[in-house]
């Protein structure tokens, strides 16, 4: 019952792309209003964002984020949410059945990603619109000025283009709960001809073409082999999405999960390449993982809420320790793949399925996920490493083989640290054995810890650091090995100098 690891600085991964650790924010629910967006709220600041959800997403260092959506913009018309706030029309949101008052739109947006550090990912409506108005989208945000969209930008007050730039060919247009859901060949000859024509009013822009929303859709991965016979050339990235649940309390095959990701991911890199050779292309396909999380708690009270609100209380899933495990587990498998894994979203950012939690009108606290994005996002940065794996396995109800040991190395020369992302699995503490004999003189500095002995164990708005990490004693490196103990269902971040 032993685990052990070799991390050499010879064999990388690649440098990792810091989009990995992008988010996601949808008008849905109470991300926007309720959430970013609080007017009333004591710690708004003069645009009516709350400073302190402004503070915790910086805690997160998220580079990246994705708006307006997700399914809210197969059906949104991007010009009701610019130009004076009193005139934008309340609109009704048939995606999520919700009423959009438009009071944030993208200059605001804009404006809060910028308080928050952040870049935005833009998304344009593919379902009931098309290649005009993502012309003009991208003429608005993108263009200085002298034509009819960017002047009007600046007549809206902002002078200096956003120079937004990535862009998603729409969401989830495999998926028949889309609003102007497409096959695969519509999807294809759309999102080509959309990619061209915004790449001729900035070819500076990087574009995202949908992938499948999971691996288990029927049309899997033919969706994305035709897609790519249409628009290999004119997109940069593919779309991934996938959610998982612990629908029937089975701990283990629910930690095992992140291999049915691992699974989706070399499978949608293989398509690729396929399609790559097919077209006798020099052009590699970059993947967007820009939907990834645990989400299922929250299903059976969503169908409860009443339609037709501003803000309601949707996917407010209440994580716990076993979903920080996953999402942990999801991280370091997203790593490992970061030669072609380059943009990745944890959907979402704030209230909905999200990491970050308010009242409206209240206080905001850190659910469990938080921490393992928030190690990785600010510690594991520079190259990632391969590090073969020896650990002991399990079999599950879907899975066989799985180690207990799921972990990941990053080397940031220019910080001169090596840091290890581990989560065990087990149910007892794995006494793990790393050598880093590569790494003459490294030095054990901190070993932070994400534990508890409730696996269901939550953040609540009461009870706010219910879960929270904690730091253990480290042993020195002892003749270039390092011991260290991986407690009973813990995520790890262990930091070497
Ligand atoms: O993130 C929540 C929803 O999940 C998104 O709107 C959609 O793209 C996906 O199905």
């Amino acid at each position: 019952w032993k685990a052990r690891m070799t991390i050499d600085p010879t064999y990388r991964v690649a440098d990792l792309d810091p989009r990995i650790y992008g988010s996601f924010i949808e008008h849905l629910g109470r991300a926007v209003y309720g959430g970013i967006y609080d007017p009333g709220h004591p710690a708004a600041d003069e645009d009516g964002f709350r400073q302190d959800v402004i503070d915790l997403v910086k805690e997160l260092n998220v580079p990246i984020v994705r708006y307006p959506g997700g399914n809210f913009v197969s059906g949104y018309r991007w010009e009701d949410g610019v130009g004076p706030v009193d005139e934008r029309p309340v609109q009704l949101d048939l995606a999520w059945r919700s009423l959009e008052p438009n009071r944030v739109g993208l200059n605001e947006f804009a404006r809060w990603a910028k308080k928050a550090d952040s870049q935005v990912m833009m998304a344009v409506n593919l379902g009931t619109r098309g290649i005009e108005d993502a012309k003009h989208l991208v003429e608005y945000c993108n263009h200085p000025g002298g034509s009819y969209w960017s002047d009007l930008r600046r007549r809206h007050g902002v002078d200096k283009p956003h120079g937004i730039r990535v862009w998603c060919l729409g969401n989830e247009m495999d998926g028949p709960w889309q609003i102007g859901h497409k096959t695969a060949d519509e999807y294809g000859r759309i999102a080509q001809e959309a990619a061209k024509v915004m790449k001729w009013v900035d070819p500076s822009i990087e574009l995202v073409a949908c992938g499948s929303s999971h691996a288990k859709m029927p049309t899997f991965p033919d969706w994305e082999r035709i897609v790519l016979e249409h628009a290999y050339d004119e997109i940069d990235y593919l779309s991934l999405h996938t959610y998982y649940g612990n629908r029937d309390g089975d701990l283990a095959n629910f930690l095992a999960c992140s291999l049915d990701m691992d699974a989706f991911i070399r499978t949608v890199v293989a398509t690729c390449d396929f399609v790559r050779a097919k077209k006798r292309s020099r052009k590699t396909i970059y993947l967007s993982f820009d939907e990834w999380n645990v989400w299922f708690h929250s299903n059976e009270a969503d169908k409860q809420v009443e339609p037709w609100q501003v803000g309601p209380p949707l996917l407010e899933d209440v994580y716990t320790m076993e979903d920080a495990l996953v999402a942990g587990c999801m991280l370091i498998t997203l790593l490992k793949h970061a030669d072609r894994v380059r943009i990745a979203c944890l959907a979402q950012l704030v209230n909905v399925i999200a990491p970050i939690m308010t009242e409206s009108g209240g206080p905001s606290w850190r659910q469990t996920i938080f921490y393992p994005f928030q190690h990785a996002s600010n510690l594991a940065r520079g190259t990632v490493m391969h590090a073969p794996v020896e650990s002991p396995k399990y079999d599950s109800k879907d899975f066989t083989d799985v180690p207990y040991l799921e972990a990941v190395p990053v080397w940031n020369q220019e910080a001169g640290e090596l840091v290890l992302l581990a989560v065990n699995r087990g149910e007892r503490p794995l006494p793990l054995e790393v050598d880093v004999r590569g790494f003459p003189g490294a030095r054990a500095e901190e070993h932070l810890v994400l534990a508890h002995p409730d696996v269901k164990a939550v953040n609540t708005k009461e009870r706010p650091n219910e879960v929270v990490p904690a730091k253990r004693a480290v042993e020195p490196v002892d003749g270039g090995r390092l011991a260290v103990l991986l407690p009973a269902l813990s995520w790890n971040v262990i930091r070497l100098s």
